[in-house]
């Protein structure tokens, strides 16, 4: 894997010193956001630490502690939850081992969930990797989840 501080110095020229650009390709490149490299950011802008950690606290989509490689986010909004919402996020709880904001520990698989994604007539609303499901039930959950698994056996097979 690519050095950090390396990274931080090829990103800082890319965006043109622009520090939310900057942390959301480090995000993207190790999955959340660690330490390491913030302190790198700072160091590089010439900037406080803390100023960095301001912008990487403040904004919801970045995080401090490693997620997993497919993230799961349930709607728990009005119209998701009066739908069901809170049953799915049990079953996907339960299906996983994890509850809501919590990490498998082979860094797999993240629960999150959220209070609106502006897709409220498709309630309730489940966003696997990025990806919109609506109408969602149990049984459908159980089964997409059940997919992810499975591709992902494929892949550790190959
Ligand atoms: S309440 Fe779930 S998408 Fe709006």
């Amino acid at each position: 894997m690519i050095e950090v501080s390396k990274l931080v110095e090829d990103l800082t020229v890319r965006h043109n010193r622009f520090l939310i650009s900057i942390l959301e390709d480090i995000q993207e490149h190790y999955n959340y956001l660690p330490e390491e490299a913030l302190v790198e950011v700072a160091k590089r802008l010439d900037i406080p630490t803390r100023d960095v950690y301001g912008v990487a606290t403040f904004y919801h989509f970045f995080s401090l502690t490693p997620k997993g490689k497919h993230i799961i986010t349930v709607c728990l909004g009005t119209a998701c939850h009066v739908r069901g919402g809170e049953r799915i996020v049990d079953t996907v709880s339960r299906e996983l081992g994890i509850k809501v904001g919590e990490t498998t520990e082979d860094l797999k698989y993240t629960l999150e969930t959220v209070n609106c994604l502006g897709a409220c007539a498709l309630g309730p609303v489940v966003v696997i990797n990025n990806e919109y499901h609506g109408q969602m039930t149990k049984a459908k959950a159980v089964r997409l989840l059940k997919e992810i698994k499975k591709t992902e056996r494929g892949e550790e097979d190959e």
